[in-house]
């Protein structure tokens, strides 16, 4: 899970990382009281999540309250590449010296950690590194040891920070694995930590990426998810433990195990390339075991999703025999009842395809059509999608 801006200051705020948090806002008319709040002298930021928020317009001085009311006013509502703004930052405005980048993330070619970090921050890393790659230090971390003092003398010199904020970019750099470790992310950045003008450093940005896999541990990291901004029809999925998620297209799709749901997906948009140009409407893994339940469970998201004229359920029968899922899918149906409305492309091969093929045969329910192959099942399926 990606967090926004102010999240990832949380989190740096918990672990002692410097950051002035400032306050969010999600309409222009609290902008006044916020950067009166924040010490009138303010940055309005527009909260999305995606980089380059500065260059788009999304990142602006204010000189006093009624300004800030002025520059949220221009913010909240804007679109960064296709992400609508719905909250604004108000922090206070920093006296800045100097930017500098820092970062840990996973580095998976070398299975270990990574810390990329430059004293020429503030400006988009991947740009230095092409220009100025002796600018950016990277440092390799190894899992088992973290970052003690040594490492964190080892990445400042690297860097090479300059000696008057030595001492503290150590400490800075410990707090921000700490962050890094403790809450499970994948990902940390800060572009820019800044040197003040007083000499002292803070994180006047911050990119946190967390490990989903890790959320049992961490029961607060659920108050990140913001509810009005995610897909109501991936949160529905998510409450019936689906692995769902939402396309642009018109052909719903399920399947068992994620390589066949992907291939699926490919073969679906092949078809509809036949077929006035349908694509996939959403990747459904429903995994081993495609009980009754399980079915209807999706079948109900799909349907549910207003932009899909049929439906493709491919499996491949392996540890999970067809007749269990041709069982899965007639019980679904009658589960469903009326709601069941579009119709249903249905593949079925491996185990125990005989009979799970007699089983759908017989029920002979009105809204599905078999097809043996799978190429034939998504050309079916996305020449209904297109009728
Ligand atoms: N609190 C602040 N006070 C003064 N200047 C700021 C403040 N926050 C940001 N800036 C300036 O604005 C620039 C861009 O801000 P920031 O890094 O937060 O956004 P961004 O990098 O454009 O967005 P993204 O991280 O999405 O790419 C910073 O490099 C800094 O110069
Ligand atoms: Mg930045």
């Amino acid at each position: 899970m990606d967090l926004m801006e102010y999240q990832a200051k949380e989190l740096f705020a918990k672990h002692g990382v410097p950051v002035n948090i400032g306050t969010v806002i999600t309409e222009t008319a609290a902008a006044a009281a916020a950067a009166e709040e924040q010490g009138g002298r303010v940055v309005v930021k527009a909260q999305v999540k995606i980089g380059g928020r500065g260059k788009a317009g999304g990142v602006k001085l204010a000189t006093d309250p009624a300004d800030a009311v002025a520059k949220a006013e221009e913010i909240l509502g804007m679109d960064i590449k296709g992400h609508t703004v719905h909250r604004v930052l108000i922090a206070p405005a920093a006296d800045i010296a100097d930017e500098y980048y820092f970062s840990f993330l996973v580095d998976r070619a070398n299975r270990n950690y990574l810390c990329i970090a430059s004293i020429e921050g503030g400006v988009e890393i991947e740009v230095t590194a092409v220009e100025n790659p002796d600018a950016v230090a990277k440092v390799a971390i190894d899992p088992q040891v973290g970052v003690d003092d040594a490492k964190a003398a080892e990445i400042v010199a690297a860097t090479r920070f300059p000696a008057e904020v030595a001492e503290q970019a150590k400490d800075v750099i410990k707090k921000l694995w700490d962050v890094f470790v403790k809450e499970d992310a994948t990902l940390v950045e800060v572009n820019p930590l800044v040197k003040l003008a007083d000499g002292t450093l803070e994180a006047l940005d911050g990119k946190v990426s967390l490990d989903e896999n890790a959320d049992f541990r961490h029961p607060d990291h659920e108050d990140f998810v913001l509810i009005e901004d995610a897909d109501p029809l991936e949160l529905a999925a998510k409450e019936k433990g689906l692995n769902y998620v939402k396309l642009d297209g018109e052909v719903g799709i399920i399947g068992n195990g994620a390589g066949l749901v992907m291939s699926t997906l490919d073969v679906v948009a092949y078809a509809g390339e036949k077929h006035g140009g349908v694509k996939p409407a959403n990747f459904l893994d429903i995994g081993g075991g495609a009980s009754a339940e399980v079915m209807a469970n999706g079948l109900h998201i799909i349907i549910g999703d207003e932009q899909v004229k049929s439906v493709f359920v491919n499996v491949f029968g392996g540890i999970t025999a067809c007749d269990a899922v041709a069982h899965g899918i007639v019980g679904a149906l009658e589960k469903l009842g009326d709601e069941a409305t579009k119709p249903l492309v249905v593949r079925l091969d491996g185990n125990n395809v005989v009979e799970g093929r007699r089983i759908l045969n017989e029920a002979n329910h009105p809204l599905v059509t078999l097809v043996d192959t799978m190429d034939g099942a998504a050309d079916k399926a996305a020449e209904l999608a297109n009728a």
